[in-house]
């Protein structure tokens, strides 16, 4: 559809003379299997033409094959945004994910338990609710097909809840105590309808071994206010943001001062329908309450919050989910803690991965080199998102390396190795993407500025497989409500598909 109207031409299959009523419905059959299969046509078939005078058959086809390829990609953009908003926390990101993997046949491994592995097989593992590895044990010989591996991170900046939160101001406004989670632009949390998410700790009988409950509070209860320009002329000049002073929430507005005393406590219990004596202990951060959506004059934008780095943890276990039977084990590996280090036991720096793989190896060889020659035979992408060129701003930018949004995905090269890509794994990944049949574009930093470091270099201190460090692009990273490309979104899952090949 265009503006409402439909754009066909009509294609003469034949001018066979059809007077058969059997092989009329014989082709509308057809027609109805091509229709329900079109995704990989890339086209509508709208109707047959049965013309009596002409005695000819048309088909109608959609001219607008590229529209309907778009509806590819705004379906899995939408699909991005649901996964998004069902994971306000990385433990919720984590759940859905095993959620998803547990639908697709994966099955669950205790770390604490015996592996049996079966070759072809799919299995997932996770680390402290916030991190997992999935991975598909590859149908050849592990030595020689070793590991394709494409790792993210569940997690995302925000403002994390402090041990014992509640503070009253001036004897009503109850505000809740945060402290900040990585390097978010803190100006983009104000005046914004704010949630909980997390998880919460309670009793039990084995003080090794709490129960933990989750909890998405999915209602907005929180919100931090700006101070009226009237208060504060300089404002629009450049505000410094005091932490433990400017990014306070209000909650609520309380009577009295003891009001306040394990306010927070008797919501989660609440929530949770649990006693409150029974809370020993909470991770909770903020998060944005609205949802994301697609935007754009031609629908071209994806906004919305964590889009860094949920949407390649959800490109890559999709591109998971489409792999079949793949000779090299094939590995989703998503991490926590990337964006305040990764230097954590479920971070990219830990032997999280590395400690898989070897149990993959070992149960599928017995020669004492396997692991070190699987090594060999592995490559990684290594996928967080990427800064596009910003409009406003683009002396900020390389000269030259300056990627757009949906102008492909994007491969991070820095001199210092704050990415790990080299003139070779770039050219791998060059390579995947034109298989893909996708066009991808480049990113260095302007010389003059820091920029950012990710999960490669990191996970490769670890484990020494050959890596890449790529991304989509994307603007006002870290904000609350980022932005980047549909149709990028979906050109990094084909990329993803053909690596799992
Ligand atoms: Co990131």
């Amino acid at each position: 559809m265009v503006n409402g109207k439909i754009k066909y031409k009509q294609y003469q299959l034949s001018k066979l003379r059809i007077i058969n009523y059997e092989l009329r419905i014989g082709l509308h059959l057809i027609i109805s299997i091509l229709q329900k299969t079109n995704q990989n046509l890339f086209f509508n078939i709208t109707k047959l033409i049965y013309n009596k005078n002409n005695v000819s058959i048309y088909l109608q086809l959609f001219l607008n094959k590229k529209n309907n390829f778009m509806s590819q990609e705004k379906k899995f953009a939408n699909d991005l945004i649901d996964f998004i908003y069902a994971s306000p926390s990385q433990y919720q990101a984590v759940r859905n994910i095993k959620a998803a993997l547990l639908k697709k046949g994966f099955k669950k491994l205790d770390r604490g338990a015996i592996w049996n592995l079966q070759k072809g097989e799919k299995y997932f593992t996770s680390k402290n609710s916030s991190a997992i590895i999935a991975f598909i044990v590859g149908t050849g010989k592990i030595e020689d097909k070793g590991f394709r591996i494409v790792s993210a991170h569940t997690d995302s900046p925000s403002l994390k809840i402090k041990p014992e939160p509640e503070i009253v101001a001036e004897n009503s406004y109850l505000k809740i105590n945060v402290e900040t989670y990585g390097g978010a632009i803190l100006s983009t949390w104000l005046d914004r309808p704010l949630s909980i998410a997390g998880r919460v700790s309670l009793m039990s009988k084995n003080p090794l071994s709490p129960i933990v409950k989750y909890i998405n509070i999915k209602r907005p209860i929180l919100i931090i206010p700006n101070l009226a320009i009237h208060l504060f002329r300089d404002v629009n000049d450049g505000k410094k943001f005091r932490k433990q002073v400017d990014m306070l929430p209000i909650m609520s507005i309380i009577k009295d001062k003891f009001e306040k005393d394990g306010y927070l406590k008797k919501l989660l219990a609440k929530e949770l329908n649990v006693n409150a004596e029974d809370i020993l202990d909470f991770d909770l951060n903020l998060y944005e309450f609205e949802k994301g959506l697609i935007m754009g004059e031609n629908n071209e934008f994806i906004s919305s919050g964590k889009i860094d780095d949920l949407s390649m943890v959800h490109a890559g276990i999709d591109a998971l989910f489409n792999s079949i039977s793949p000779e090299a084990t094939n590995v989703m590996a998503c991490f926590d803690n990337e964006e305040v280090g990764s230097g954590t036991k479920q971070g990219a720096a830990s032997p999280f991965l590395k400690d898989v793989l070897k149990r993959i190896t070992w149960e599928c060889s017995i020669e004492k080199d396997a692991f070190m020659r699987a090594k060999i035979n592995s490559f990684c992408i290594s996928a967080d998102m990427a800064h596009a060129v910003h409009p406003n701003i683009p002396e900020k930018h390389c000269p030259v390396a300056r990627p757009k949004i949906n102008g492909g995905p994007v491969i991070k090269f820095n001199a210092n190795q704050k990415y790990t890509t080299d003139g070779i794994s770039a050219a791998v990944f060059g390579m995947l993407c034109k298989k893909a049949g996708v066009e991808y574009q480049k990113y260095a930093n302007h010389s003059d500025e820091a920029g950012g470091s990710t999960l490669g270099s990191i996970s490769t201190s670890q484990i020494d497989i050959r890596t890449v460090d790529v991304g989509n692009p994307m603007l006002a990273m870290h904000s609350i409500r980022e932005l980047c490309g549909v149709k990028d979104h979906f050109s990094m899952k084909k990329v993803f598909d053909e690596f799992y090949k």
